[in-house]
């Protein structure tokens, strides 16, 4: 636990399920005010509300698609009505399909560099411009992935969107240093979450994405929210700029394991 941490207040988008929902949970814990972010999962949103009321924080759930202007503002608006600040920002709203990349429609294309990429930048600069307004050194998380790094085939629109959120969140990071707000990505591996659901509900497709990390599991999405309450915390003050990587390795060219190559 971060002690720094107890009354900041977060937003984090698409939170009502996988790694947003962790990460909502984690923040509770912190006695963090948490703006829950959903498009999808009323429900699930109000059982979190509960879950972060009982363990000492505060929680609201607001609905957004965080690709229209409109309804990030309204998250930032929401913030600053019920908790009076905004202090980190998660931009964690994520979708991918599968296509190959000679038969992705452009519609596919813009669907996920939409949500993945414009949707963290709206995300980035309403935090952002808010913080400045109010003197805040905040702090915004961007979820990235190791496709930022590792090429992936026929996920070419989601790949593209995680290089990019790489380079706005360097350049953010430079341009913000000096106004003491931190701009730093995370990037999971492969977690156990919705999005890989129908994948891992398969054992053979799970057998063959566990022999790409080198610690040997599929990671948990508390995993990734406790990354993501070190960055927010003051425990990372020295930290812009990077991607912290929780990946079990899978970075680390696992095929080279055991001496290969
Ligand atoms: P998830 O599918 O449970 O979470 C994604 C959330 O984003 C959902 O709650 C969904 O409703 C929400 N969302 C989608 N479009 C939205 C929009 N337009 N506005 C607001 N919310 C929207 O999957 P998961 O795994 O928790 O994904 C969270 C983030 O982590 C994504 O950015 C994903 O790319 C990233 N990630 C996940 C990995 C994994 O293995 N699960 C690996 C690397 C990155």
């Amino acid at each position: 636990m971060y002690k720094d941490l107890e009354g900041n207040t977060a937003i984090i988008t698409g939170a009502s399920s996988g790694i947003g929902r962790a990460m909502a949970l984690r923040f509770g814990r912190e006695k963090m005010n948490v703006v829950i972010n959903y498009r999808s999962g009323k429900q699930e949103v109000n059982s979190i509300v509960q879950e972060i009321e009982q363990s000492g924080g505060q929680a609201i759930g607001v609905y957004g698609d965080v690709t229209r202007e409109e309804d990030v503002k309204k998250l930032v608006a929401a913030a600053h009505e019920h908790f009076g600040s905004l202090d980190v920002m998660v931009n964690n709203a994520g979708i991918e399909n599968e296509v190959p990349s000679e038969d992705l429609t452009l519609e596919d294309w813009r669907k996920v560099l939409d949500v993945n990429l414009t949707g963290a930048f709206l995300g980035c600069r309403e935090a952002i411009d808010y913080m400045l307004e109010h003197g805040i050194k905040g702090r915004i998380i961007n979820v990235s992935s190791v496709h930022e790094m590792i090429p992936w085939p026929h996920f070419v629109h989601y790949a593209a969107s995680k290089g990019g959120i790489k380079m706005m969140t360097e350049t953010l990071a430079l341009e913000f240093a000096p106004k003491g707000i931190r701009v730093n990505s995370l990037g999971p591996g492969a977690i156990d979450t919705p999005i890989n659901a129908a994948k891992f509900s398969d054992p053979a497709a799970k057998a063959s994405v566990e022999a790409l990390i080198p610690l040997g599991y599929i990671g948990k999405p508390e995993e990734i929210a406790a990354a993501a309450a070190w960055l927010a915390s003051s425990e990372s003050s020295y930290v812009t700029g990077i991607t912290l990587f929780a990946d079990g390795g899978m970075t680390k060219y696992p095929a080279f394991q055991g001496g290969h190559g």
